[in-house]
């Protein structure tokens, strides 16, 4: 495309129109299209040259050393990386605004530093005071951290070029990001991604690991994270819900380790601190029995975790039931009810339904069927499962309980906060706990009818 031509680009999803629409029919999101210049190719040089290079090939045994790897020392973030920021690498880190994202970079930053000063931390968003405020408030004031407000790339990589090379740079955010090189205003699509690119040529070119931080955003007036994914090496989200004090990192992308693991966080008022033992944030205080609620023993990437499932089966005033599900998805709450009618007569569906993950908690794992069954079924029954009780396994169409990986670690978790007994899948196998297998729905109903 030449350039002078323009393009209107949906700023949440990057799908470009040939005209303007008021919802693009890729993503569906409204008032999204943005009219842009059309961003030069890739590279920024619209010269191609007449012949190509050739490349030596290679074979996929000439493995070459691990990339060296980078330890903040903000062991939850180290985690979710896969075990530090490799050295040339860029990393997204994306959330809603104000959930503690330029918290959670400064903190990694000054720790790092305290190690090895050579990292750089790129304002576009606040004032240097501001950053420094916080960095007094939080108690890192004395991090040799070395701050710089830039908007424009071309200044960032100037800046650059006139120091040594940093170990890490973090550029906050990407939103704010733009280059000379392109008409478009800070924020769109096409500004955002030239930028991103230019920054991430220059991780690979001079071995320092990039951090890029990206708001998520719900109207589309900017770029989303999304825009860029595909140009990071990594992409992690910081997550929390609101009035909760915790938040989660969680890795979407992972070139260099696991995409399943999280960090978890509390806010405190002095910046993040690490939670070490999640499971017991999440059960929080559970003191006496209460009909309609369920420890499911999970797994979270590496780390076995527990956390409360809470039912209410509730009479319903309407003709059709209320259905409300915080922390799991809705399909499989549906699903789990028509089993439980079908395979066990338990007759819930005609019924008011909500179902909550205690503490903002998002769970994923097909393995929570089990424990979501078991707090429906109490709820609706009115007798509690035992207090000392942790629940795990996958429920199938057919009624039947399937066995879920990693028992031995769940089960560990759990006898290490004092609990006795689990509701596993049959063929389970494991010691410690007082096991109570399961095959079937049907079985679990007869089990919880006869507590
Ligand atoms: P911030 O890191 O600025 O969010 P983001 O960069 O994702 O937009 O965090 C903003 C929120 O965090 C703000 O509402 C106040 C809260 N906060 C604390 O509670 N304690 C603290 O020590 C800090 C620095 C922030
Ligand atoms: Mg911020």
């Amino acid at each position: 495309m030449a350039r002078g031509q323009t393009a209107y680009v949906c700023q949440s999803c990057g799908a470009v129109h040939a005209k303007w629409a008021g919802q693009c029919n890729a993503c569906d999101a409204w008032h999204t299209i943005v009219e842009e210049q059309a961003a030069p190719p890739s590279g920024g040089s619209a010269r191609r040259t007449a012949k190509g290079r050739a490349v030596a090939l290679e074979t996929l045994a000439s493995v070459s050393a691990a990339p060296p790897r980078r330890m903040t020392g903000v062991a939850e973030f180290d985690r979710v990386t896969g075990g530090g920021l490799v050295a040339g690498s860029a990393l997204l880190l994306g959330g809603d605004p104000g959930v503690g994202k330029s918290t959670l970079i400064l903190q990694a930053l000054a720790a790092y530093a305290r190690k090895a000063p050579s990292v750089v931390y790129v304002s576009g968003e606040e004032a240097l005071d501001q950053v420094r405020l916080r960095a007094t408030r939080m108690g890192l004031a004395q991090a040799p951290v070395q701050l710089g407000s830039a908007t424009c790339v071309e200044d960032i990589l100037a800046t650059l070029a006139a120091g040594p090379v940093p170990d890490i740079l973090a550029v906050d955010s990407i939103q704010t990001l733009w280059t000379s090189a392109l008409d478009a205003a800070p924020g769109t699509i096409a500004q955002v991604r030239t930028a991103t690119h230019d920054l991430v040529r220059y991780a690979k070119a001079s071995g320092t690991a990039v951090i890029f931080v990206g708001h998520v955003t719900k109207d589309g007036q900017i770029a989303g994270p999304k825009a860029v994914e595909h140009l990071v090496d990594a992409v992690l989200y910081f997550e929390g819900e609101r009035g909760h004090h915790f938040r989660i990192l969680r890795a979407v992308k992972n070139r260099f380790g696991a995409t399943d693991e999280i960090g978890v966080f509390e806010m405190t008022g002095s910046g993040l601190e690490e939670v070490r033992n999640p499971s017991a944030l999440f059960l929080g205080d559970r003191s006496g029995l209460s009909p309609g609620t369920a420890v499911f023993a999970g797994i979270e990437g590496t780390r076995p975790l527990l956390s409360e499932i809470q039912a209410l089966v509730a009479p319903s005033s309407y003709g059709s039931p209320r259905r409300a599900v915080v922390g799991w998805d809705a399909g499989r709450l549906a699903m789990i009810l028509a089993v439980l009618d079908a395979r066990a007569g338990l007759g819930i569906s005609s019924r008011d339904i909500y179902l909550n993950v205690a503490g903002g908690l998002k769970i994923a794992e097909p393995a929570a069927d089990l424990a979501a069954a078991a707090a429906l079924i109490s709820s609706h029954t009115g007798r509690a499962l035992p207090q000392d009780c942790v629940v795990f396994g996958e429920i199938a169409l057919s009624g039947d309980v399937r066995p879920a990986p990693q028992a031995d670690a769940r089960l560990k978790e759990a006898a290490k906060l004092g609990f006795s007994r689990a509701l596993v899948p049959a063929g389970t196998k494991a010691e410690g706990l007082a096991l109570e297998r399961i095959s079937d729905v049907g079985g679990l109903v007869r089990l919880l009818d006869a507590n």
